[in-house]
């Protein structure tokens, strides 16, 4: 176990001092794209403007003869695009995997200036994160980078949400986690081919009566999201919603990323370029529950007491969810000009 003392202390000498509070930024869709298709990296500049976060995807998705590409294209792709306050991340492989430290010691090497976040898939254990946090350390020491570089875990193994907490709490390098439904559905055998959302045979049926029994779905993914945000939140870090791979079910994708938003996760998982869209939708607050909150704020000035608005009671605790609610509008509104209007700041 790190000592108190020592957790804020650089792991190499040389390396940037780890941040003590994270960076304030908008996450509503990390966006992913396959850097080694010539084609997809022509539209990155414009896509850089839309989106909240950029990610290069090296590893699931890219064929094992394309790996070494793809690196190469995440680099040119850092090096060539501005990305303003547009996040730049890459998921590089798996630990285990024959590219991960290739990935890791190259792309650092050239571009660990602009990359503000790597993702680390499969992480089981906090030994996953402490050893990619020390090879980091000693990347950004060698390199000169001035900022810490940040991971953000994908907990999508059985061993992961066992160890989620310990996950969480391992460095102070950690951005957050993504739940990654696809990966934990293999993890676990469950009996599913699908990428998120439900399932229609996961259900439960009303009691047997006189007609026809009704039956509900579930939610597959409650148990592990649930713990996910518990343990981001109780570390100040992030949980997002990983993928939602039916591109034609737009209402599906919806309502799995806004169950997520609603339990406390702060973005989602773009594969498409309609779920931008989805996800600005649902990861940016609702123009009438901002202005509500707004009334909360202005009522009581200091945040404590009681006072009741069109009926209904507020005191300190509704004051703290207003306080979450406007100022995430404030972040939304300073990227996005349609939805600063809609809030009216
Ligand atoms: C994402 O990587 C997943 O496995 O769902
Ligand atoms: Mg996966």
């Amino acid at each position: 176990m790190t000592l108190p003392r020592n957790f804020y202390r650089p792991l190499a000498i040389g390396a940037p001092e780890p941040f003590r509070e994270l960076p304030v930024r908008l996450e509503r869709m990390i966006h992913f794209m396959p850097p080694h298709v010539e084609k997809l990296r022509a539209k990155v500049p414009d896509l850089a403007r839309d989106v909240d976060v950029l990610l290069g995807n090296l590893e699931d998705g890219i064929p094992a003869e394309s790996k070494a590409a793809a690196r190469q294209g995440f680099i040119e792709m850092a090096r060539s695009v501005k990305f303003g306050s547009t996040g730049l991340w890459c998921r590089i492989n798996s630990l285990g995997s024959p590219w991960a430290l290739d990935d890791a010691v190259e792309i650092v090497g050239a571009v660990g200036e602009q990359l503000d976040v790597i993702m680390l898939p499969k992480v089981d254990n906090a030994n996953d994160i402490h050893y990619l946090d020390r090879l980091l350390a000693q990347l950004e020491a060698k390199h000169k980078i001035s900022k810490p570089i940040l991971i953000h875990g994908i907990l999508e193994t059985a061993e992961g949400v066992i160890n989620v907490e310990a996950i969480a709490s391992a460095s102070p390098r950690m951005h957050g986690m993504s739940l990654g439904p696809a990966d934990l559905a293999a993890s676990r055998a469950m009996k599913t081919t699908r990428v998120g959302g439900g399932h229609p045979e996961y259900k439960v049926l009303a009691d047997p009566g006189s007609g026809a029994r009704a039956a509900y779905q579930q939610d597959l993914w409650h148990y592990s999201l649930a713990r996910m945000v518990d343990a981001c939140a109780a570390n100040a870090i992030k949980p997002f919603f990983g993928p939602f791979g039916d591109f034609s079910d737009a209402e599906g994708c919806e309502v799995q990323f806004r169950n997520a938003f609603l339990l406390g996760c702060v973005g989602a998982w773009s594969l498409h370029p309609s779920q931008i869209e989805i996800a600005k939708k649902v990861f940016s607050p609702d123009p009438r529950e901002v202005a509500f909150a707004k009334k909360i704020l202005d009522a009581m000035p200091d945040g404590t007491g009681a006072v009741l608005i069109d009926g209904r009671m507020q005191d300190d605790a509704t004051w703290r969810q207003a306080k979450v609610m406007v100022d995430r509008a404030s972040l939304v509104a300073a990227k996005d000009a349609t939805r600063a209007s809609l809030y009216q700041f």
